[in-house]
């Protein structure tokens, strides 16, 4: 591994450039040259005289418990992955000398050696210790931490640097206006979960402190910083990016690509990948606070039947508890709800209901079998001295908060979930509330006593502007730690047990949604977008949010459909419901207000929603074999223009439109009133997924009419789509017949891949109990590789359609296997039509045409 000490000319050249440093910066020195250590290089860092002045901080401030002595190890984890880590040296303590706080984030070492990695770093001196990431293969700097103050305290740590270039994405939860970052905005994210609908930059359920970027010359790279205390990013003009947290350390990784996806596949190959989901989770869901009564439930799903909807899943959201007791339903409100989950499960449609991470202290532990368990279990977080915290949140009485980083709370929670299913067969658990909540810390027992941990020297700017706000005291005990440092990892530490539990429940693949997340909850869960406004920009931003948990390695992810908060609107309704049947994770929920399931409109939202829905049910075999691949390889199942066509400058701040994989472009109407829509196509060849003409449009923003009824979608050159007759649900379209898309591309080619297994069975991938075949077209020739042939029921399958799309001459003949065929036919908007196949999937394909 190569490195350069200041003091080369290339080096010393470029920092006159790029640092404009104050003499009042602060920061550290090197002391020594970089010491080589297995797989990197160590440097030796000890403070240096200074003053703290970056950004708007203009007044100097010496922080208590600046770190006196410093290393920093840089390791060459692969050719592609960097690891970066400032440890604080042996001596240096925080919080009465406990070690200082690391993220328990289990991470997966990397694969294919580091002898030729794709990345230089470079250290300098001058005029202070920083250091730089450089793309070898293009000299391009990726990361230059010479601007800006480095100060590592007790409970401020900041470091500042320039990225490569101004296409930057990601860094969350937050609600983002843009993908792309503009960085002439100023704007400050803060990063600290919070039961918080969307306002902008306020900090959300989740947390990730990771960013992709698009170099410009089309090369990409992604970061992380492995920190889970408060902390906040500000992108500053420049670009600049000002970091800054009250705890932990910095530990940054880096992957370097090259390709936008390869990111993707290299973070989630750290972090964890995907499980596969059920494929009845991949239709549609149906949910809403305050149906009140099983009678509204029912009419909902009965009107969504009644308009041929497809439905997959129906929820119990809080209003079907007894007391809004976990583990419980009233039978008073709901009465016989056991046995209407299992008439919904005999006409193919699961349920899934939810759970809070909260159990109440008021009642008697002798009836109510979660709390006297958890009491003997000693599974609640306590305060720091000892006694159990309370809180208040939906029950009427106090509540204690499980510490789902101790393992007899995981134990107590498998056994409630898993009992709680002889009581109610759930198919599914939705965990809510997990930042984890608290209505008011300040009337329920557990005021917070003034010391350095509930008010720390500095606070990011989170809303409510202190740290215990809405949630629980920073001096809470859990196993894992001070509640200060493991605040944002509540949801994380409830997400495995979860899935575990449910499996175990139900005996199945199960499904888990999570409000909160963070590194790596993709290992375990799907993600919805929280509690959205019903208002028209939230059908735009949530597209945004869409693409940046799916670079976070939580692909399956939606936002509620038609918005959770407020009265939706007729229009925005049917305009949401298209959009949410291209979400990979397609819900309508309801935050309790008017009605808005699909049926409820009457026929103009209906026969929209049934339309998107069926075009969504038709995909869902290209949809499951795009998470097939998510779960074996690591990639996004939807993402922006630019992860396709990352060398076209338009792409990159294209927010309005998204693709599923490299196959479908989604180009859905956002506003009010608008019967068009401004869609870019990329230079290359798509089609109209409805009549299959290929667009003309090519590298350019094309016009297109959408009428109230129809969303826009179209298919790209060069992909093979699995398809499969929709139904009214996945336990019908299973039993359909196959199709396939095939899309040419400009040399008459194309290529895809269908998975499919029984959709429900744990392990199916390992156990090898699944079907994978490869079709690759070129020459007017289709032929198939069968890959896998471990579904025995794939063999009672048939291929009856295939709609092959740029053929541009006539076809006058077609064979299948060797045998010429007569049911195909030449449509008069290009697409040739070839019907009534009788082919089977699990022998090799050969298809080809003739043409006049
Ligand atoms: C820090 O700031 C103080 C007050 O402005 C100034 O007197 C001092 O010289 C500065 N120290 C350094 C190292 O710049
Ligand atoms: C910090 O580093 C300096 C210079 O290497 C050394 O003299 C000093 O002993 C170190 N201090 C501690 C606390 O390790
Ligand atoms: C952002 O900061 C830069 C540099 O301080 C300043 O020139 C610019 O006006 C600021 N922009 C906004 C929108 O505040
Ligand atoms: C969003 O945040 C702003 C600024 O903190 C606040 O004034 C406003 O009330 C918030 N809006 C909503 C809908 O909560
Ligand atoms: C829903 O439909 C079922 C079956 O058709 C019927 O038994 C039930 O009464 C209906 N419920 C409501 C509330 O409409
Ligand atoms: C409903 O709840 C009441 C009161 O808890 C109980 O007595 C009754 O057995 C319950 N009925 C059913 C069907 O579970
Ligand atoms: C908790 O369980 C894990 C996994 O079974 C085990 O490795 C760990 O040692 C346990 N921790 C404690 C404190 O018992
Ligand atoms: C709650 O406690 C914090 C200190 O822990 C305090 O700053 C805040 O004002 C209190 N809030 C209310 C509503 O009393
Ligand atoms: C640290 O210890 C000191 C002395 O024992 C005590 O006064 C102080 O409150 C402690 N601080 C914290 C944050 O626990
Ligand atoms: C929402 O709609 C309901 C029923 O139409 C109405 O009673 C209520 O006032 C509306 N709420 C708002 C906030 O507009
Ligand atoms: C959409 O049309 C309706 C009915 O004409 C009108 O009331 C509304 O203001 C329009 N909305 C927008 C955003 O133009
Ligand atoms: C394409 O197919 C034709 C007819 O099957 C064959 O004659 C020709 O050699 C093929 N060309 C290539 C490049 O494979």
């Amino acid at each position: 591994m190569r490195f350069c000490l200041f003091g080369t000319v290339a080096v010393v050249a470029l920092l006159g450039l790029l640092a404009p440093v104050a003499n009042a910066q602060a920061g550290y020195r090197m002391v020594g040259e970089p010491i080589q250590i297995t797989n990197g290089l160590r440097v030796n860092l000890i403070k240096a005289a200074g003053n703290n002045t970056f950004g708007n901080a203009v007044v100097p401030k010496a922080w208590s418990g600046e770190a006196a002595n410093l290393t920093l190890d840089a390791e060459f984890q692969s050719n592609y992955r960097l690891r970066i880590k400032r440890l604080s040296n042996f001596f240096f303590k925080v919080f009465n000398n406990t070690a200082r706080f690391e993220v328990p984030l289990k991470v997966n070492p990397a694969t294919g050696g580091n002898q030729n990695p794709l990345y230089d770093i470079q250290f300098t001196n001058e005029p202070l210790f920083s250091f730089r990431v450089i793309r070898r293969s293009t000299g391009t700097v990726l990361f230059d931490t010479s601007p800006g103050d480095f100060v590592f305290a007790d409970q401020y740590l900041t470091l500042s640097w320039t990225p490569a270039s101004e296409n930057v994405y990601g860094i969350g939860e937050n609600e983002q206006y843009t993908f792309k970052h503009d960085f002439s905005q100023n704007l400050t994210w803060p990063l600290f979960t919070r039961d918080q609908p969307p306002n902008h930059t306020a900090n959300m359920y989740g947390v990730h402190p990771h960013y992709t970027v698009l170099e410009n010359d089309g090369n990409s790279h992604s970061v992380v910083i492995v920190n889970s205390n408060a902390q906040q990013f500000s992108m500053l003009s420049g670009p600049l990016i000002e970091y800054k947290t009250n705890g932990g350390l910095l530990d940054f990784y880096f992957f370097l690509g090259p390709t936008p996806e390869d990111t993707v596949k290299q973070y989630t190959e750290l972090v964890g990948r995907p499980q596969l989901p059920a494929y009845w989770s991949l239709g549609f869901h149906l949910c809403r606070i305050g149906y009140t009564t099983i009678d509204r439930m029912q009419a909902a799903v009965n009107r969504t039947a009644f308009y041929g909807i497809p439905q997959d899943v129906q929820y119990g959201d809080g209003d079907i508890k007894y007391k809004y007791l976990d583990f419980t339903y009233s039978n008073e409100t709901f009465p016989g709800l056991p046995e209407y989950v299992r008439e919904l499960k005999a006409k193919g449609i699961k349920f899934v209901t939810i759970l809070d991470p909260f159990i109440s202290s008021g009642e008697d532990p002798e009836e109510y079998r979660p709390l006297k368990l958890g009491n003997e279990m000693d599974a609640w977080v306590k305060n720091a001295n000892g006694s159990y915290v309370l809180g208040k949140v939906w029950p009427q009485d106090p509540v204690y908060f499980p510490d789902y980083s101790k393992n007899e709370t995981k134990e107590w929670w498998k056994t409630c979930i898993k009992e709680f299913h002889d009581l109610l067969e759930y198919d599914g658990i939705w965990i809510d509330m997990n930042e984890p909540a608290n209505f008011d810390n300040n009337n329920t027992g557990s005021i917070c006593s003034v010391n350095s941990i509930n008010n720390p020297e500095y606070t990011p700017q989170i809303e409510g502007g202190y740290l215990a706000q809405q949630t629980l005291c920073p001096d809470s005990q859990h196993a894992a730690g001070n509640h200060y440092d493991v605040h944002s990892l509540y949801g994380w530490f409830e997400s495995e047990p979860t899935l575990q539990a449910a499996r175990e429940g139900t005996g199945k693949r199960s499904f888990v949604l999570t409000r909160s997340t963070f590194l790596g909850s993709g290992n375990w869960v799907a993600h919805w977008l929280g509690d959205n406004w019903s208002q028209w920009s939230n059908l735009h931003t949530s597209i945004i949010g869409v693409l940046q948990f799916n670079q976070w390695g939580i692909p399956f992810v939606g936002a509620d459909m038609c918005g959770f908060l407020g009265n939706t609107t007729e229009q925005m309704c049917q305009r949401w419901m298209q959009l949410g049947a291209f979400y990979p994770f397609a819900r309508n929920h309801n935050g309790g207000y008017q009605d808005q399931d699909p049926g409820w409109w009457g026929e103009t939202v209906a026969n929209s929603s049934r339309k998107a829905l069926m075009v969504r049910y038709t995909l869902l075999p290209y949809l499951y074999t795009l998470f097939y691949k998510s779960v074996t390889e690591g990639g996004t199942v939807a993402r922006a223009l630019w992860h396709n066509f990352p060398t076209e400058e338009e792409t990159r701040g294209i927010d309005r439109q998204f693709m599923w994989g490299s196959g479908l472009l989604i180009n859905p109407v956002l506003e009010e009133n608008a019967t068009s829509v401004d869609a870019y196509f990329p230079n290359a060849r798509f089609y109209d997924y409805y009549d299959g003409s290929e667009v003309a449009t090519k590298g350019d923003f094309e016009t297109l009419d959408a009428p109230l009824d129809k969303i826009n979608v179209a298919v790209a050159g060069g992909n093979v789509l699995p398809t499969q007759e929709p139904a009214l649900n996945t336990e019908l379209s299973r039993n359909n017949p196959f199709g396939l898309i095939v899309a040419l591309d400009g040399e008459g080619k194309a290529s895809g891949s269908l998975f499919y297994d029984d959709g429900d069975t744990i392990g199916t991938i390992p156990n090898e109990a699944y079907f994978l075949a490869d079709f690759t077209v070129s020459n007017k020739t289709i032929s198939s590789t069968v890959v896998k042939n471990g579904y025995a029921d794939m063999s009672s399958k048939r291929l009856t359609t295939i709609r092959l799309l740029g053929q541009e001459a006539t076809v006058v003949g077609v064979t299948v296997n060797g045998e010429a065929i007569t049911s195909f036919s030449n449509l008069p908007t290009g697409e040739v039509l070839i019907s009534n196949l009788t082919a089977i999937l699990t022998t090799p394909l050969l298809i080809t045409w003739l043409e006049n």
